[in-house]
């Protein structure tokens, strides 16, 4: 069936056009413009254009007959003196090369380049006279922009009035204002408690922010500016170099950022380029690449334009951390304690550096505070090692009357009706055995923070679930090659290699055998203390709640966790299978937790950050405890040692530039008397 054309219907499209402009001016009134004022126009012109063709269209109340329908472009048009130009840009080492070599031919002497983080906020010109703040104007289409004078007085970066020695009559300065992280997160906070569409980034808070009609709202928003440009400049000083300018700019009040510096040439840039990369999610506001500027005024005149940017410069830009894409449909998955976590199924896109599918929605809270719906347009965010998130949709592209979603009423995978209790975020499927917790469960016992099985994934799993194999984490033990090899796709070899591993986390030590069986609450410090204090299995499910409590680190809300999970009758089934199977279920003498460690690290503080190839960082925080060291989650001077995995990001170029010492993996295996 095809879609019915917008046109083949007047009244039709003249009733779609009504609810999107009244749609369009409640957001614009309310701070969340989501359209340019040129869309916003059209909208109003076609429906003008029906209404005239045919009157009978009119309705009362419609926009074209109310005040929010002679709705202006706000602000003033502000004409620029000099165009604001955008530039163009490099996405790789090779195309930084090439505009290289292009700059380099066209003037004799070497090039000085000056690197600039490139603030991700909005351009913004503005004009002093005789020294004195008169116009502030966003760039608009680069030739014509709005006047905003109003708004940007009130921005404590934006000086009123030039200082220093050197005012020029006449001078137009140009620059980035943004929204700092910290200003950011406490203004999508407010707006998440007063129950208002939530802000989506610094960017587009900065620029709503700024775009206001009443200025007090501006005033209310914690805006930042740095400078980067000059426009117009009459009687200034004689400035041979960029650097030189950014000097004077300071000299006259304005912030300019203290990251740029100066390099002699594309390898030195591009270096510059990386070193910003790792830094970008310390800096405490959003980047999104480098601009790269010839210093030389002179080298620059000679470079010139090209019809809509200078060729003196270009922007590096970063893989983009924020993608849209189209949310396909929200899924509900079972996690082993069956709690339902709705999860969005999006198509594909790559960002921040992977290709995302997934992204968790939490719960129904987050779903309906989001208000994201299956066929929506939605912004996905990856910033450097942080799991992928759905920010929100973009309400411009949702389709006309696209449903809401609802959280099932049912498990998906074993139909039992799912309950939400008063007060609790998260949906739970309460039956013990529904198929989705118990695959979840033996996920988790086999996983690399528990019994670390290898070749024990979640899909094999699923196999042999499937196959009958297993119903409980214990049958784990239950396997044989026979039974194994029997599977489409699992050859001998895999099998033996397999059964080796099984074979293998028998030895599991303690704690971590109690971290498996995946009681709420008993991570692996709770762990360690019951092993540490009771040493065996059975003393820890044997002692009375008086003696849990009394162990260090242990809580009552853990020890009766505990109590409540060796109650389940299946649970303790579960523990006899186990010990039948032979899995090590007391501290063995020699290689017990913590005490068993020489306490090598005492007043020694770890960070551990990147994925490391063969445990995880819980493992590697719970070797690091046993032997008497602390484990941050932040890198300062008092850091002892950062502990560096895979894609390690700002943790390692925080410890890099505080010269705190970094070990990689075979160095932290060496540092603990472990081979690797
Ligand atoms: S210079 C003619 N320097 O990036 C050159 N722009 O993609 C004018 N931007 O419209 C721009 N940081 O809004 C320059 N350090 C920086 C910048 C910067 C951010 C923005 C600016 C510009 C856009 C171009």
């Amino acid at each position: 069936m095809s879609k019915p054309r917008p046109s083949s219907d007047p009244a039709r499209r003249a009733a779609v056009l009504r609810a999107q402009i009244e749609y369009h001016n409640d957001r614009y009134y309310n701070d969340e413009q989501e359209i340019t004022d040129a869309d916003f126009d059209l909208l109003l012109r076609e429906l003008i254009a029906l209404e005239a063709a045919d009157p009978s269209l009119i309705v009362d109340g419609s926009p074209t007959r109310h005040p929010g329908a002679t709705r202006q472009s706000t602000f003033a048009p502000a004409e620029h003196v000099v165009a604001m130009l955008s530039l163009d840009n490099a996405f790789s080492l090779d195309e930084l090369t090439a505009w290289g070599a292009r700059v380099a031919k066209l003037v004799s002497e070497p090039i000085e380049f000056v690197c600039e983080p490139k603030m991700d906020g909005l351009a913004i010109s503005l004009l002093y006279e005789r020294g004195q703040l008169v116009r502030g104007a966003t760039r608009g289409d680069g030739r014509v922009g709005e006047d905003v004078t109003e708004n940007v007085r009130t921005i404590r970066e934006v000086p009123a009035r030039l200082q220093g020695n050197r005012v020029p009559q006449r001078l137009e300065i140009r620059g980035e204002i943004y929204m700092n992280l910290v200003a950011f997160n406490a203004l999508a906070a407010k707006q998440t408690a007063a129950n208002k569409t939530v802000v989506v980034n610094p960017r587009n808070a900065a620029a709503g922010s700024l775009r206001q009609k009443d200025a007090s709202i501006t005033a209310s928003r914690e805006l930042s500016l740095f400078v980067y440009q000059l426009g117009v400049v009459d009687g200034g000083p004689e400035l041979a170099t960029h650097s030189e300018t950014l000097e004077w700019m300071r000299e006259l009040g304005f912030a300019v950022n203290p990251l740029i510096v100066t390099h002699d040439s594309i390898g030195e840039v591009y270096a510059q380029c990386n070193a910003l990369l790792e830094q970008r999610h310390g800096l405490g506001y959003d980047i999104d690449g480098v601009v790269i500027k010839v210093n030389a005024l002179s080298q620059r005149a000679e470079m010139g334009f090209t019809s809509k940017a200078p060729r003196w410069a270009i922007a590096y830009k970063f893989p983009p951390e924020e993608r849209t894409t189209i949310l396909r449909d929200i899924h509900v998955s079972i996690g082993r304690t069956g709690r339902a976590t709705p999860f969005a199924m999006l198509e594909p896109v790559f960002v921040g550096g992977v290709t995302v599918s997934t992204a968790t929605l939490h719960n129904q809270d987050e779903v309906a505070r989001k208000d994201v719906r299956p066929g929506d347009t939605v912004i996905v965010r990856r910033a450097g090692d942080v799991i992928p998130e759905v920010v929100g949709p973009v309400l411009a592209k949702r389709p006309l009357g696209l449903a809401t979603w609802e959280f099932p009423t049912d498990c998906p995978v074993c139909e039992v009706p799912l309950v939400r209790e008063d007060g609790a975020a998260n949906h739970r499927c309460l039956n013990a055995s529904c198929p989705a917790r118990q695959w979840s469960q033996i996920v988790y016992f086999a996983g690399r923070g528990a019994m670390d099985i290898e070749g024990l994934g979640d899909e094999r799993i699923a196999q042999f679930v499937d196959a009958g194999l297993i119903v409980d984490a214990a049958d784990i033990y239950a396997l044989t090659s026979d039974k194994i090899e029997a599977i489409p796709r699992l050859g001998a070899k895999s099998a033996s290699a397999l059964i080796i591993a099984i074979e293998g986390s028998k030895a599991t030590p303690l704690w971590r055998v109690l971290v498996a069986l995946g009681i709420k609450h008993v991570g692996p410090s709770a762990a360690q203390a019951f092993a540490k204090a009771l040493r065996s299995l059975d003393a820890i499910f044997a002692a009375p709640i008086e003696q849990l409590v009394a162990i260090d680190g242990i809580g009552s809300i853990i020890a009766e966790s505990l109590k409540s999970w060796i109650e389940v009758p299946h649970n303790a089934r579960l523990i006899e299978k186990l010990r039948a199977a032979g899995v090590n279920l007391a501290v063995e003498d020699n290689r017990g937790p913590r005490e068993d460690f020489e306490q090598v690290f005492v007043g020694m503080t770890f960070v551990l950050t990147g994925t490391l190839a063969t445990q995880t960082r819980e493992i590697a925080a719970a070797k690091i405890e046993a032997r008497g060291g602390k484990v941050t989650n932040s890198v300062s001077k008092k850091t002892s040692y950062v502990v560096a995995g895979d894609a390690a990001g700002t943790k390692l170029a925080k410890a890099e530039s505080l010269g705190v010492t970094v070990l990689d993996e075979a160095a932290f295996a060496a540092l603990l008397n472990e081979a690797v």
